[in-house]
């Protein structure tokens, strides 16, 4: 294994305030935690992902790592930092990858591309860490909060991470601080100078920021705004006709009925259509595109799969989906009784909040081919809200 990252979660959060830790509080829908995790599980120069949380976390934890790939599981964080980077680093010996980057949960705004620098730059130069020019003068003050002298800026980095070493040496490095009671180091950087690395800086990122006070939230919640500003809206439709049989599926829910949804899959109407709305929003064509027909796999197959891979190429995109809305439109079965039901599995299924999918359900008066009751219909339409990529 090539490069592994340890993703650090084990802290309080008590500058934050917030009550809960700071990296399971949402920003846009989304836990600071799982925003962090995904960064690095969906980094392709990524093999592995060390969470490293407080177990009284875990089923938070359990909930941000939910569906993300190349994840290890969870180990324990210490009392400080620098003990829960030991943690993790421990976790990962056995892997013996030949890097490793360490990054704060509380940064949910690095970029690939800044991965990606973080990996070129260890590879090249060893320990490494992002850095920024200062842009504040930056003053040296006594206890009285008197200025005693003005530090040359010019000489001064604001350091984020991820920090990236050679694995071995860092655990070294770690192990040894350790054993010496050397538990003050405020990052990995700090601890490696002190083991006799040396260490070298890239280009850090503005937007990088850590969430420290509440205040940072804020900061973070109208970036979340204009990261995902290309908000896009598309349709779906679908009909399956009636056969016999003693059941339909429809949002994922089973109903009892006198007539049965004829199909290749499991003629979930409401599924397709708000499947294909999500697959229009990103102009992927349709679910027949992706999911045959003729291909036998998909033969009774159950709908929720080809909603869950429509959601999934929209997260491809880094994109999130903002609200579905649908509406049935058939004489019979009585669709209210079961309405709820459908919402929960619908939202369960695209990994959002119940209240951003709403369902509707409609007779059309007894009229046409819906109101002689020869089958059903759907019509969805969906809103996701995608990174500008042009
Ligand atoms: N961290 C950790 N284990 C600790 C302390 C901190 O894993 N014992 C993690 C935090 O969860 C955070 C990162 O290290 O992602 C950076 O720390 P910081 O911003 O200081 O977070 P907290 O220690 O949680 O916050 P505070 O200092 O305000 O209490
Ligand atoms: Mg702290």
């Amino acid at each position: 294994m090539r490069v592994a990252a340890i993703v650090l979660a084990a802290g309080t959060g008590s500058r934050a305030g917030l009550g809960a830790p700071k990296q399971f509080r949402t920003i846009g829908g989304e836990s600071v935690l799982r925003r962090s995790l995904r960064l690095f599980a969906a980094h392709p120069r990524v093999a592995a992902v060390q969470p490293v949380i407080d177990p009284a976390y875990k089923s938070q934890l359990d909930e941000a790592a939910s569906g993300l790939p190349n994840l290890q599981k969870s180990v324990a964080g210490g009392a400080t930092r620098q003990a829960s980077v030991l943690a993790g680093l421990e976790s990962l010996a056995s892997k013996a990858p030949e890097f490793v980057l360490i990054h704060d949960a509380a940064r949910p705004f690095a970029s690939a591309a800044l991965i990606d620098r973080a990996i070129d730059t260890v590879a090249a130069h060893g320990a490494t860490t992002p850095a920024l020019p200062v842009a504040d003068t930056i003053k040296r003050v006594d206890h009285s909060g008197r200025v005693t002298d003005t530090l040359d800026r010019s000489a001064l980095r604001s350091i984020q991470t991820p920090q990236a070493f050679s694995f071995q040496p860092i655990l070294d490095a770690h192990r040894r601080a350790a054993a010496a009671d050397h538990n003050y180091f405020a990052d990995d950087a700090a601890l490696a100078e002190w083991a006799g690395m040396t260490v070298t800086t890239f280009e850090g990122e503005a937007g990088n920021f850590k969430l420290t006070t509440a205040d940072d939230f804020l900061r973070a919640q109208a970036m979340d705004a204009q990261l995902l500003s290309d908000v896009r809206s598309a349709n779906g439709f679908d009909v399956h006709a009636f056969g016999p049989g003693d059941h339909v599926v429809l949002g994922g829910v089973r109903i009892a009925h006198s007539r049965e949804l004829v199909g290749h899959s499991d003629a979930d109407v409401l599924l397709h259509a708000i499947t294909d709305a999500i697959l229009g929003t990103i102009s992927a064509g349709d679910i027949g595109h992706h999911f045959p027909p003729s291909d036998p796999r998909w033969h009774d197959a159950a709908s929720d799969q080809f909603l869950k891979h429509a959601v999934q190429l929209v997260a491809a995109r880094g994109g999130r989906i903002a609200h579905l809305d649908a509406t049935i439109l058939c004489e019979a079965p009585k669709i209210a009784p079961h309405a709820e039901a459908m919402r929960r599995n619908i939202a369960a299924i695209a990994g959002i909040d119940v209240g951003r999918v709403s369902l509707k359900a409609t007779t059309t008066e007894r009229l046409g081919f819906l109101g002689r009751g020869e089958g059903i219909a759907a019509m969805a339409s969906a809103t996701v809200r995608l990174p500008w990529s042009d």
